[in-house]
């Protein structure tokens, strides 16, 4: 797959860091839209039928078991490396790196300024060695996520967070609250 983007936007991309997406080459945002888009309903639709089922304890214990595993599942049906991050993380895999980290704070600080926030793509390092980077905010969208990240979390869930998560950070958020992004990666696309 070839990139469309001209050189010297490319430099300008790795010289700024954050970049809105519409200046990225669009079949690859496309492509780690896709993924995202498949991940985020396959977590949700989970989540909701495991809550139906047993509430937020039953929620808990599969999020725990399966959170990870569909997430990589997705990005292997995609052809992509995809992971949720969060600065507050609850499980230390989801620990953002360094451009993660840069672009959550972002967000954060235009959140705060009152500022709509989007996606962002970046291109890391150059020639074959490139790759290709996309993060969508995960915005604390409706109740149900203040069962298991809010600020008044049942003892018999906090329980178990505790006991499967004993360095838990993913709590205390509101509703409408930044809580984290999903984060797309897809090295060296032109090969
Ligand atoms: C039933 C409890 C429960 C509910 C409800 C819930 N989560 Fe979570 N959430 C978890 C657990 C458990 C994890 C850790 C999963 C793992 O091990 O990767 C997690 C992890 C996450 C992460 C990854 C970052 C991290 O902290 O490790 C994000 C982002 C997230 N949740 C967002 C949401 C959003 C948005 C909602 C509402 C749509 C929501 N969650 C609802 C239990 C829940």
């Amino acid at each position: 797959m070839r990139a469309v983007i001209p050189l010297g936007m490319a430099a300008a991309i790795v010289v700024m860091g954050l970049v809105p997406v519409r200046f990225s080459d669009g079949a690859l945002a496309e492509r780690a839209q896709a993924a995202i888009d498949t991940l985020q309903q396959r977590l949700l639709k989970r989540l909701l039928h495991e809550y139906q089922q047993g509430g937020a304890e039953r929620g808990v214990r599969v999020c725990a078991e399966v959170a990870q595993v569909l997430t990589e599942q997705v990005g292997a049906e995609q052809g992509v490396h995809i992971r949720r991050v969060s600065r507050k993380y609850r499980n230390p895999k989801n620990a953002p790196d360094q451009w993660e980290e840069s672009v959550l704070r972002q967000w954060e600080e235009q959140l705060r300024r009152g500022e709509p926030i989007e996606e962002v793509a970046y291109w890391d390092g150059s020639g074959k060695e490139r790759t290709y980077r996309l993060m969508r905010p995960i915005r604390i969208a409706m109740p149900l996520c203040l069962e298991c990240h809010g600020q008044h979390v049942q003892p018999s869930v906090l329980r178990l967070l505790r006991q499967k998560y004993p360095r838990d950070n993913a709590r205390g958020y509101k509703l409408g609250d930044l809580r984290g992004a999903f984060s797309v990666r897809i090295p060296s696309p032109e090969n």
